[in-house]
């Protein structure tokens, strides 16, 4: 009976192992995904539809970047819809704010 006992905390701790590396596993992903902070990709899934695929459309590279960052952050009413959404609240970091407004700086010649 014992040994039973045992034995099925075996198999528990060896799922548990199982399901600890299958959860990291998956975490890892989208953890790896922006540790990458590949600014490129980002602008084209989040930003180009409205930007342009070089920034060429509604941004000024002559402004600061630090202000330019806040926009990205907390958005902008434009004159006439759409406004710039504040991307703060879609998950972006001020980290990627930075990198993506260096991002469109280095697409604008
Ligand atoms: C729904 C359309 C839309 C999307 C999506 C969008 N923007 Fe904007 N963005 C705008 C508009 C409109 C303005 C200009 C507001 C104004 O000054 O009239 C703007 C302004 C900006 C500015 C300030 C430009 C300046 O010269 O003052 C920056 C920087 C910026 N956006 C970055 C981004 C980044 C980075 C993303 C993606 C994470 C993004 N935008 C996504 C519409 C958008």
């Amino acid at each position: 009976m014992r040994l039973r006992i045992t034995r099925v905390k075996q198999v528990g701790l060896v799922l548990a192992g199982v399901m600890m590396a299958a959860t990291l596993l998956i975490a890892s992903a989208p953890a790896r995904a922006t540790a990458d902070d590949d600014s490129g990709a980002l602008y084209k899934s989040k930003c180009a539809m409205c930007h342009g695929q070089t920034a060429e459309k509604k941004f000024d590279a002559a402004k600061g970047d630090d202000d330019l960052m806040q926009i990205v952050l907390k958005g902008k009413q434009a004159e006439k819809p759409p406004n710039m959404p504040a991307f703060a609240d879609r998950g972006i970091t001020a980290d990627q704010a930075k990198a993506l407004v260096a991002f469109m700086k280095s697409q604008k010649h």
